[in-house]
């Protein structure tokens, strides 16, 4: 595999995608092959699980396996074989986000989570990780005026906070991975700071 696996993650409000799609276009600009894609999500079936996780309740495990369902229609079908033809697979979310908002928010257990995870991805992981992070508070202000609130963003703030805890302790876990974006900033500054990844890559 000669392309890079690189994922984009935060807590709903944290302006991830807003960055994304310029992030994308910068790469472009370099010339670099770019396959833009989501979880849950990035496949028909993918789609048809998000529709289902996103819209209907169910048990915490139910979620997550289907989460990781999903994960590996994504991983066969689009991420591995757009790396193996040397294209760059930028993904809004991927396996932190089962860590941060099934583990962190739900509350599950994490040998559980870390076991589905082998199961579903192998040892296969991102090559980087820009963790858009902001307080909990500021991001639910921004959601407020946002789309019509999904399953996950009707979350109390209780929720949103552990979800933010949880990505933070993963990235000081694998700090060689994840850049840690402060998302708190102006969109220009946050935007320079996604600039300055780029340009270490
Ligand atoms: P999005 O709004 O960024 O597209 O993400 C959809 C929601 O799905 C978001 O609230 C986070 C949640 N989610 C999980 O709970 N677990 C996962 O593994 C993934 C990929 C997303």
């Amino acid at each position: 595999m000669s392309g890079k696996f690189i994922t984009f993650e935060g807590v709903d409000g944290a302006g991830k995608s807003t960055h994304l799609h310029g992030f994308v276009e910068a790469l472009r600009a370099r010339g670099v092959d770019v396959v833009l894609t989501r979880e849950p999500g990035g496949t028909p079936l993918g789609e048809q699980l998000r529709e289902l996780v996103l819209h209907q309740s169910m048990h915490m495990d139910t979620e997550a396996m289907l989460m990781f369902a999903a994960r590996v229609e994504h991983i066969e079908q689009v991420i591995k074989p757009a790396l193996a033809r040397g294209a760059w697979v930028v993904s809004d979310r991927f396996s932190d986000a089962s860590f941060a908002y099934q583990g962190g928010g739900r509350g599950m257990d994490i040998a559980r989570l870390e076991a589905l995870e082998r199961w579903a991805c192998g040892d296969f992981r991102p090559d980087l990780t820009l963790l858009f992070d902001i307080p909990v508070e500021v991001a639910k202000a921004r959601l407020a005026d946002a789309r019509e609130p999904d399953k996950f963003e009707r979350e109390q703030a209780g929720f949103f906070q552990r979800v933010r805890s949880a990505y933070l302790d993963r990235a000081r876990q694998q700090p060689q991975r994840f850049a840690v974006i402060d998302a708190v900033q102006t969109l220009e500054q946050v935007r320079a700071q996604v600039q300055a990844v780029l340009d270490r890559l």
